[in-house]
């Protein structure tokens, strides 16, 4: 059987940062499930379906033929066959992404595609169900956080790091505004399982964490 270890939390919390170093440190494979939700609102977006148009995503989620493969140990996620990678991390697209992941019908789809990754490999997976909904048995689930001021500061360094212009007031209300759509959504909302371990980042270092998480799943995921 399968090893995996489960990371939740709302955007700009650390998880991505976390769970890559985690699955470095342990030989798992790193699963970044949001890069799924973002590479099929990604394809949404260019076919002009508007975020709020659930009927034409129900129809044509199943034309996204989502793939996830690995160069160097770094995910690549591929849509019908293009590497979306670079495309897919803007604020837009995380928030197009936030917006079709409302849907039932793109969740069971991309829900299948990361159990299939789980059942076969060991893996760090990341996104916002992972505890609740895609691998409710996993062996240690962690929900991180981070106060919103602290996250936005956080996306905001990221963006500016990464060449993109933006205001920190702008990155704030984009992820109070994710928040919002993720934790109130009918389907899979973003909540701490009731087994998980909640981690609150905002005061600590990515190697606290991290150490943190180790000591976790050193005693097989329970405080
Ligand atoms: O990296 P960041 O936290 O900004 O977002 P992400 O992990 O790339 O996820 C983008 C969006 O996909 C989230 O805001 C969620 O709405 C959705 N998502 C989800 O519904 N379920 C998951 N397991 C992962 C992401």
């Amino acid at each position: 059987m399968s090893i995996s270890v489960a990371i939740d939390g709302p955007a700009g919390a650390g998880k991505s940062t976390i769970a890559k170093i985690l699955a470095k440190k342990l030989g798992f494979v790193y699963v970044d499930t949001g890069a799924m939700y973002r590479a099929m609102g990604y394809y949404f977006s260019r076919n002009g379906i508007d975020k709020d148009d659930f009927a034409s995503m129900s129809a044509r989620c199943e034309e996204a033929d989502i793939e996830i493969r690995y160069a160097e140990g770094e995910q690549q996620v591929f849509l019908n066959g293009e590497n979306v990678n670079g495309k897919i991390r803007t604020e837009e697209a995380g928030l197009m992404a936030s917006a079709c992941a409302r849907n039932g019908d793109v969740r069971e789809k991309l829900v299948e595609l990361q159990r299939a990754l789980a059942k076969k490999t060991d893996v760090v997976m990341d996104g916002r169900d992972i505890g609740t909904n895609v691998l409710p048995g996993a062996d240690v689930k962690v929900y991180l956080t981070a106060s919103v001021q602290t996250r936005a500061k956080r996306r905001f360094e990221e963006l500016r790091g990464k060449g993109v212009s933006c205001l920190m007031a702008e990155v704030e209300k984009d992820i109070i505004a994710r928040d919002r759509q993720d934790m109130n959504r009918e389907i899979a909302p973003l909540k701490q399982a009731e087994d998980a371990v909640l981690v609150d980042s905002s005061d600590l270092t990515i190697e606290e964490v991290v150490e943190k998480i180790c000591r976790l799943i050193d005693k097989g995921g329970k405080n």
